[in-house]
């Protein structure tokens, strides 16, 4: 794999608070491999509140990267409660849009390509999850195929599914990288280091977004260390 080619990516979802990130911080840069620095991109994507004191204490290691959850559809004015691009420039290099768990609250796919949209003309990398091949094809037919990072994440596959059926296939994964133009993808779903061997190697497998895995950040280091 070339540089920079892998990202891993903790989406804490809605836990950890203020207090918790100096010894998430200090538990993940004991184990992880600082080797890794430079081939593997390492980012977390906290809640909102947490972006700035995470971005802080993420300077004295230099290598942790900040993505959001989501992003606002709209580019600034009345809308309450809602974080737009331009608030999040310089504060997160990365927006995760489109997760599963707000499709289901009703996210359309038009919504997803506005957030897409705005974050890009701010220079924030979106990290588009999907699970079924119309979401991702609706994206790369209005933005194409390289604006974005792709991450396929099949519902049934999420930990936090009700009868989740725990990580998805190899087979699985590449069916759904075949039936697009693309030939990578970030994979997510009950991704763990007991687990995450699988999927090392496979050339059209570029990252991993980890959910419930990387609350535990000696956990998420163990996983990260794995990757090259
Ligand atoms: P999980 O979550 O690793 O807990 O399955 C992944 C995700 O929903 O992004």
């Amino acid at each position: 794999m070339n540089k920079l080619e892998m990202h891993i990516i903790a989406n804490w979802k809605q836990n950890k608070t203020l207090a918790d990130l100096k010894d998430w911080l200090t538990g993940f840069d004991s184990i992880f491999d600082k080797e890794k620095v430079g081939q593997v991109e390492i980012v977390v994507a906290p809640s909102f509140p947490l972006i700035v004191p995470l971005k802080m204490i993420a300077q004295e290691v230099g290598y942790l990267k900040i993505s959001s959850q989501d992003i606002s559809e709209y580019k600034d004015g009345a809308h309450t409660g809602e974080v737009g691009a331009s608030q999040l420039q310089g504060l997160a290099e990365y927006s995760i849009i489109g997760h599963s768990e707000r499709r289901k609250n009703g996210e359309t796919i038009d919504q997803v390509n506005s957030k897409i949209t705005n974050a890009l003309e701010l220079g924030i990398k979106p990290i588009v999850c999907f699970s079924i091949e119309e979401e991702a094809s609706a994206v790369i037919e209005k933005h194409g195929k390289d604006a974005v990072l792709f991450a396929f994440e099949p519902v049934s596959a999420i930990s936090s599914t009700e009868n989740s059926s725990g990580p998805a296939g190899v087979e699985e994964i590449k069916a759904m990288v075949d039936k697009l133009p693309i030939d990578k993808v970030i994979y997510g779903g009950s991704v763990d280091k007991s687990n995450v061997d699988n999927y090392l190697n496979i050339q059209f497998i570029s990252g991993f977004l980890v959910g419930s895995a990387s609350l535990d950040p000696a956990n998420f280091a163990e996983i990260a260390n794995k990757l090259h």
